[in-house]
């Protein structure tokens, strides 16, 4: 494929989506600063390089849950995949499994949790949004079931972030057709061949046999989350699922503390990638305060878009970061093979940064390769 980095298939894929479909890919919440916060605060952070290093076998490897992986990241989950790409969830499954690295599949996913685990065999994790309180319990028997690897808790979204740019478009589903988005439509004739040939999105976990309560086809209906989601519910959630455990959405010290003391494997530093709440910290940030907590991984998203952000947050302490937007354009240029062009050049740019920086190992990059930008060199 032609493109060389993370930003050009950017490019192509405003190019490629009709205007509502990007603008659901691309916004964040209200005047969008922690949106654009997340990419800048990857620039407060520069390199100390060392030189005259044996680098004649450099390892980006790195291992997760004591399996190795092949460069510090997995795929984020993001719901409503199929916008972008038909099938899209299964693309990015595959595309993460040839990578090596493990991929996370969103609660609000185009394709059933089982049939993602049929059809691929890596590594896969299952994210959890509580919608309402049985729903919840049923979807982790079913992660459990279909053998998912880990469970990650998404607790950043008690109410959906107001992004605007959604509101301007009258983005929704179902899809409420309009001159405009005719029209959209008839600017963008590949993508909508493809909608027209596989339809649009469905929410594959909750087909109407799977919802048999009441109260959870009401919450679905609602699209709104149990906002009375709370640490005593999700310790229960804890106690029903034997396999590894991540918290996806806390930036407060407090709260990383708690999920530890917990008994959670890690967490996820993160705010969902500036699509909840505007003005926030910086994941990366947060990452730079917090002191080491062995056995307890942290994970940290939110604007990384080189391989070079990955070395940052790993030499500040991050197991692994987990990528969102930078697979989900691989995914509008190309499908499958689009997604692993987006995962092979963040690979490659990180392997090319441990070598430019004399690191022959990610186990040994630590916070003595980089500093804080002085306020004289700037962002
Ligand atoms: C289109 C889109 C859909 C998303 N859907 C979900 C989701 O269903 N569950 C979730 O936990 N996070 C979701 N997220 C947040 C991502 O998991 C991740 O936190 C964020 O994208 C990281 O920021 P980045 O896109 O700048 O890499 C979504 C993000 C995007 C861009």
């Amino acid at each position: 494929m032609k493109w060389v980095s993370v930003y050009e298939m950017r490019r192509q894929a405003r190019r490629t989506l009709p205007k509502m479909v990007y603008d659901y890919l691309e916004g964040g919440a209200l005047d969008e600063r922690t949106l654009r916060g997340n990419l800048a605060s990857y620039q407060n952070w520069r390199f100390m390089p060392r030189r005259l290093i044996d680098l004649s076998a450099v390892r980006p490897e790195t291992s997760m849950f004591g399996q190795d992986i092949a460069f510090p990241a997995v795929v984020a989950p993001t719901g409503l995949n199929s916008l972008f790409w038909p099938r899209a969830d299964l693309a990015l499954a595959r595309a993460a499994q040839r990578c090596g690295i493990p991929f996370t599949l969103s609660t609000a996913s185009s394709m059933s949790l089982e049939q993602v685990a049929e059809l691929s065999s890596g590594r896969l994790w299952f994210q959890l949004y509580v919608i309402e309180p049985g729903l919840a319990l049923s979807l982790v028997e079913r992660a459990k079931a279909a053998g998912y690897e880990c469970l990650v808790v998404t607790v950043d979204v008690v109410a959906n972030g107001k992004r605007e740019r959604d509101l301007r478009n009258g983005f929704g589903l179902p899809v409420r057709y309009s001159l405009r988005t005719l029209w959209d439509g008839l600017c963008h004739p590949a993508w909508s061949w493809r909608y027209l040939r596989h339809g649009l999105p469905v929410l594959g976990n909750f087909n109407a046999s799977r919802v048999p309560s009441p109260e959870a086809r009401a919450a679905l209906l609602r699209r709104s989350m149990d906002e009375s989601f709370d640490w005593a519910a999700l310790d229960a959630i804890r106690q029903n699922w034997p396999g590894k455990m991540l918290v996806k959405g806390v930036l407060h010290p407090d709260d990383i503390e708690r999920c530890r003391k917990m008994g959670m494997d890690g967490v996820v530093l993160s705010n969902h990638g500036g699509r909840q709440l505007d003005d926030t910290c910086m994941p990366l940030d947060v990452l730079a305060q917090l002191s080491p907590m062995p056995g307890f991984d942290i994970l940290v998203d939110g604007g990384i878009r080189r391989g070079s952000d990955i070395a940052k947050a790993v030499a500040l302490g991050a197991r692994a970061v987990m990528l969102g937007r930078a697979a989900l354009y691989g995914l509008a240029c190309g499908g499958e093979a689009g997604v692993s062009h987006a995962l092979s050049l963040l690979q490659e740019e990180y392997r090319n940064t441990l070598v430019q920086l004399g690191c022959p190992d990610t186990a040994l990059l630590d916070a003595g390769y980089v500093r804080r930008a002085t306020s004289a060199e700037g962002p």
